[in-house]
């Protein structure tokens, strides 16, 4: 089990950005990225000892950045072929909050999540996370702060084994060669999937895949995590173990689901999303209780 509240990435990081583009599809959306560069110093704000001062909580000051640790401001994403995924959407998620993203199919999570480490960037509006813009510049350093799972883990996984997916992320880090299998066992172990090194990703079941893609972003230790549907095609146990482990994870978190159980059990904050935009976020506790809401847009109580 990875131990919850760690967060810092350490070691000396290299330059050059590692990315692999799959062939199929569109290869931006694809691109599977282990990127690691040094962070900008923003990004490290409130990491060490919190110091009070007279500019906590005012705009700017070290307790406002972590209250906005991730910011989406006004943001519309047009795919190639001209469709307007994102049409405005407005969101802000606090250090160490965790919140789910729920909404019907095509409601533009995925497209989202795909913002918040710079694989899409916007058509109008800003992503900020640690206060830094997300931009071409920034991306291959935002990368090493946000852990992104994709929600199909055939886009996630390329290496002829297990281990070397896994211990990808922190190979390129500079984490020490001697550390590394030590991380991969923990992230492996912690996704119920010890042992499973030497297997094949591409033999591996569908539920065994999804596990292994939160591996490889695990072993990374990322600050943010944000899992695109981690529970589908799991089988009860897996969910089960997915839900201790998300309730353990010490970092900030937005994961989306259709899973109603997973979101009322983990999550005490929910955002809804609904064709392009963001149509409710609040309490979690509040939002199942609003059956009309729900209805209006596909929403089930658990
Ligand atoms: N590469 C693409 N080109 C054109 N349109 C796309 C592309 N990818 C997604 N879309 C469209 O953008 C909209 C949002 O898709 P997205 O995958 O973000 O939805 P989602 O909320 O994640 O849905 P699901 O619950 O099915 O995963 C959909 O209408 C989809 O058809
Ligand atoms: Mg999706």
């Amino acid at each position: 089990m990875i131990e919850p509240g760690r967060r810092a990435i350490s070691g000396a990081l290299e330059p050059h950005d590692h990315v692999h583009e799959h062939a199929h599809g569109d290869a931006t959306a694809h691109a599977h990225v282990h990127a690691h560069d040094h962070p900008p110093a923003e990004l490290h704000a409130g990491t060490g000892a919190p110091e009070r001062g007279p500019g906590d909580g005012a705009p700017g000051g070290e307790a406002d950045l972590a209250a906005r640790w991730i910011e989406v401001e006004h943001v519309h994403f047009t795919y190639p072929d001209g469709f307007e995924a994102l049409r405005g959407v407005d969101l802000r998620l606090g250090r160490g909050e965790k919140a789910a993203l729920v909404g019907p199919n095509g409601a533009g999570k995925s497209t989202l999540m795909l913002h918040l480490n710079g694989i899409h960037l916007p058509s109008h509006g800003v992503v900020r996370v640690g206060g830094v813009a997300v931009d071409r510049s920034t991306a291959k350093r935002i990368r090493a702060e946000v852990g992104l799972v994709f929600q199909d883990p055939d886009d996630q996984l390329f290496s002829p084994t297990v281990f070397e997916d896994v211990a990808f992320g922190p190979l390129h880090m500079g984490v020490p060669e001697a550390e590394i299998h030590d991380r991969v066992e923990r992230a492996l172990a912690a996704v119920g999937m010890a042992g499973a090194g030497r297997r094949l990703p591409h033999r591996l079941s569908l539920g065994q895949r999804k596990r292994v893609a939160l591996a490889t972003v695990l072993s990374m230790d990322p600050t943010v995590l944000v899992f695109d549907e981690p529970s589908a095609g799991l089988d009860p146990r897996g969910r089960r173990e997915l839900i201790r482990l998300l309730r353990a994870l010490g970092q900030t978190l937005l994961v989306s689901t259709h899973d109603m159980r997973l979101v009322a059990e983990v999550f005490p904050r929910m955002i809804v999303m609904d064709d392009g935009v963001v149509v409710g976020d609040g309490p979690t506790e509040a939002i199942l209780a609003d059956d009309a809401f729900l209805e209006a847009h596909g929403l089930e109580r658990p």
